[in-house]
């Protein structure tokens, strides 16, 4: 009797010990009980060895014996497994996939939301540019729109509708975000791209036009690594059209704070 309750404290103390040292790896909580019920399971195995021996059997007896011995574990086998908790990976693929499809859900609703409300503030916003630019009338840019190859300045003050296209030239500069990326009146710039608060001295509207509309046609000195990146972005002449890229560039022509460091632009091919 005392052998038992030994083999029973080791089966005991070797659980523990596997339940502790799989707690501590963060294994799951079923499987720490079926370590303590593994190591109970080899205490019994153990306690059996100090059974006593049953007396020999001969012919048709011992064969049911042995029938009957196999049976008995077989049972005991399949219906302690199936007491014990199941791991079917199934079931988990399943848990997992619910908890993803809610987040991205979350997340999908999200983005369609923001997508909305941009959708919205850029139809106000280009609803504003046509009420302007019917004001300007194609005559006024087409006005202005010679200056440039002419003298390489903005028409000053020729057109009545200069002052449109200085409105529509600014509001290009938000609608494009070109401040994302440069500074201009202390504004921006967050992106690294050249300050231009005195790029009329240093390029013709023409030039900035075409710097807009094809940003490898020019590079600012000292920025050859964004220039080589392809920082500045390859898509605005699909994104204004002729009209407004003029006036976007007219109004940045009439830049020419000569205290602001812009960098000169060079032609690199
Ligand atoms: C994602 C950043 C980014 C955006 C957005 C961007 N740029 Fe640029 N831009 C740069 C970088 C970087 C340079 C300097 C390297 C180069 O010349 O390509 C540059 C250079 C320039 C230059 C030449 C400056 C000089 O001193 O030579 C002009 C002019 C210019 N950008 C105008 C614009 C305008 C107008 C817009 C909006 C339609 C715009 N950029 C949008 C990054 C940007």
């Amino acid at each position: 009797m005392g052998n038992i309750f030994k083999k029973l404290g080791v089966g005991l103390v070797v659980g523990g010990v596997l339940v502790g040292v799989a707690r501590s790896q963060e294994v799951p909580f079923d499987f720490q009980l079926l370590f303590l019920i593994i190591s109970l399971i080899g205490a019994v195995l153990f306690m059996l060895l100090d059974a006593p021996s049953i007396g020999a059997m001969s012919g048709g007896k011992s064969l049911v014996a042995v029938a009957v011995f196999w049976v008995l574990l077989i049972t005991v086998c399949f219906a302690g497994a199936s007491l014990l908790p199941q791991f079917d990976p199934e079931d988990e693929r399943a848990k997992i996939t619910k908890l993803l499809e809610r987040e991205r859900e979350k997340s999908e609703q999200g983005k369609t939301e923001k997508l909305l409300a941009l959708a919205k503030s850029l139809d106000e916003q280009v609803k504003k540019l046509e009420d302007r630019l019917k004001g300007v009338g194609g005559e006024a840019i087409a006005v202005v729109a010679p200056a440039p190859s002419a003298g390489g300045k903005p028409a000053a003050a020729s057109a009545g509708g200069e002052g449109d296209i200085m409105k529509v030239g600014e509001e290009q500069w938000q609608l494009q975000e070109c401040y994302n990326c440069h500074k201009l009146r202390g504004e921006g710039g967050k992106k690294r791209g050249p300050e231009l608060d005195n790029i009329g001295s240093l390029l013709t509207v023409e030039e900035i036009q075409q710097k807009i509309a094809d940003p490898k046609s020019f590079m600012a000195e000292g920025y050859d690594k964004e220039y080589a990146k392809g920082i500045m972005p390859n898509k605005f002449k699909d994104l204004m059209d002729p009209k407004e890229m003029l006036a976007l560039a007219t109004w940045l022509g009439s830049f020419k704070n000569t205290s602001v460091n812009t960098p000169k632009p060079i032609k690199k091919s």
